[in-house]
């Protein structure tokens, strides 16, 4: 089986250049850099026109919570894989904060079974770590799960950490990297208390990021770092939201540093005052803060202080979402429009389109050390997305995925639209419609 895109914009490594890329079975076989390619290949290959587009390697998104099993009438593996395919999104790693939740072997080998007979893309789930799971947490196998999901600020599902010696052993012993969700839960507490007693139970949304506040992410951020250097674990500080985090992570390559730092596309997106307009569907954890929080994320982004962007794609019902402001949960569907989001940002001329390949392919793969994927290298697997730059597409209920049916981007137009997908050398995704048959493949990890 051999595929040739042909004649296309290839970004990647920090270049742009025109060539053709040959697909033979699920690796890349060969890339041709501003050659011609020779006929005996034109004429074997099934032949992809790519000009007029740009060619990257698959987004590889650290962090997605696809509900399944026990929350399915959020979204499942089948229907959010999808959606991350539609979206650019060829590989993915998702959250422990499901029911029940998977913080044993046992529950982390069903999800892997699940995935392999329907995920759309490539998946690793993450372990997840209680106050008491720490002997199943250390059987994690590095090689075949993407890390350590620790809660270090409660969200959906209850799933907080907060026994100190837990906290350190975890460190301590992780037998492969920590992610961490910071948030201080005493600061958060106060701060509810705080507005509850102002305007009882229904608080405006527009409190969110005051009770939720900047001080407390600092804080908990702040000890995992602290945790971190202490024991000398790689730790991964995931969907950063404010300025003074910022000081806590130096900048640099991934392949130089042991504690790296992640940011969502909401958190680049909205802000503080994008409350009004859009009220609980913007209701996130940490929760989107003031502009100037925003634009410190864009600085330490563009300074590579941050090393990853990624979505923690976290879908409810708007059912669910429509409740006041304690009810509402946390969380909304975003894995379908975080590269085209991205690359909206590049028609503005905020970054360049090699940068985002870097945040969202090159670094992740890195970071978690994946077997040959996240770069258009020969002998890699072939994770590859088409995507046109001149289409001017909007975002609406017919064309959304998210079995959660909405999007926070509803009514936004892209200025690029992803055209073709491929997934370990399979054609998963053409023009709006996804190839049921494909099958994703677990990621691997090198050690
Ligand atoms: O907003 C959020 N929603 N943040 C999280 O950390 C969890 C997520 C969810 O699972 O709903």
């Amino acid at each position: 089986m051999k595929t040739l895109i042909h004649n296309t914009t290839i970004i990647n490594e920090g270049r742009r250049f025109n060539g053709s890329v040959l697909i033979e079975d699920e690796l890349i076989k060969q890339i041709f850099n501003e050659e011609e390619v020779p006929q005996e290949i034109l004429d074997q290959a099934t032949v992809i026109d790519g000009s007029g587009k740009l060619l990257i390697p698959g987004v590889i998104d650290d962090q997605v919570h696809f509900r399944e099993p026990g929350l399915t009438h959020k979204g499942e593996i089948a229907t959010e894989s999808q959606a991350a395919l539609a979206g650019g999104v060829t590989s993915y790693m998702e959250m422990p904060n499901t029911k029940p939740q998977a913080t044993t072997q046992a529950e982390l080998a069903k999800k892997y079974a699940r995935a392999a007979e329907v995920s759309a893309v490539n998946y690793s789930f993450f372990m997840g770590a209680t106050n008491n799971n720490l002997d199943e947490v250390l059987k994690t196998d590095p090689t075949k799960v993407c890390g350590i999901k620790v809660f270090m600020g409660s969200s959906t599902g209850n799933m907080l950490v907060d026994d100190e010696k837990t906290l350190s052993e975890i460190f301590r012993n992780a037998p492969t990297l920590v992610a961490t969700h910071c948030e201080d839960e005493e600061i958060i507490r106060r701060n509810t208390e705080i507005y509850r007693q102002k305007y009882g139970e229904i608080v405006p949304i527009s409190r969110h990021p005051k009770i939720r506040s900047a001080e407390a992410c600092f804080k908990s951020s702040s000890k995992a770092v602290e945790l971190a250097r202490k024991y000398d674990t790689r730790l991964h500080v995931l969907h950063l939201s404010s300025a003074e985090e910022m000081q806590l992570f130096d900048a640099g390559p991934v392949k130089d540093k042991k504690v790296t730092a992640e940011v969502c596309v909401h958190h680049l997106w909205f802000e503080e005052k994008d409350y009004i307009a859009y009220g609980t569907r913007i209701k996130w954890n940490p929760a989107v803060k003031s502009a100037t929080d925003r634009q410190a994320l864009w600085e330490a982004l563009l300074a590579d202080k941050i090393d990853v962007i990624a979505t923690d794609h976290a879908p409810h019902t708007l059912d669910e979402k429509s409740h006041a402001y304690f009810q509402a949960p946390s969380g909304g569907p975003l894995v379908q429009h975080s590269l085209t989001a991205m690359l909206e940002f590049v028609k503005q001329g905020k970054l360049s389109a090699e940068k985002v390949v870097e945040k969202m392919c090159h670094a992740p793969a890195d970071l978690f050390r994946i077997d040959r994927r996240g770069y258009i290298r020969e002998g890699y697997y072939a994770d590859l997305v088409l995507v046109n730059p001149d289409k001017a597409w909007t975002v609406c209920p017919e064309n959304i995925f998210y079995k959660c049916g909405w999007s926070p981007f509803e009514g936004t137009t892209f200025s690029h639209q992803v055209s073709k997908v491929f997934v370990n050398g399979e054609l998963a995704y053409d023009r709006g419609e996804v190839k049921k048959h494909v099958r994703g493949k677990q990621l691997n990890f090198v050690v």
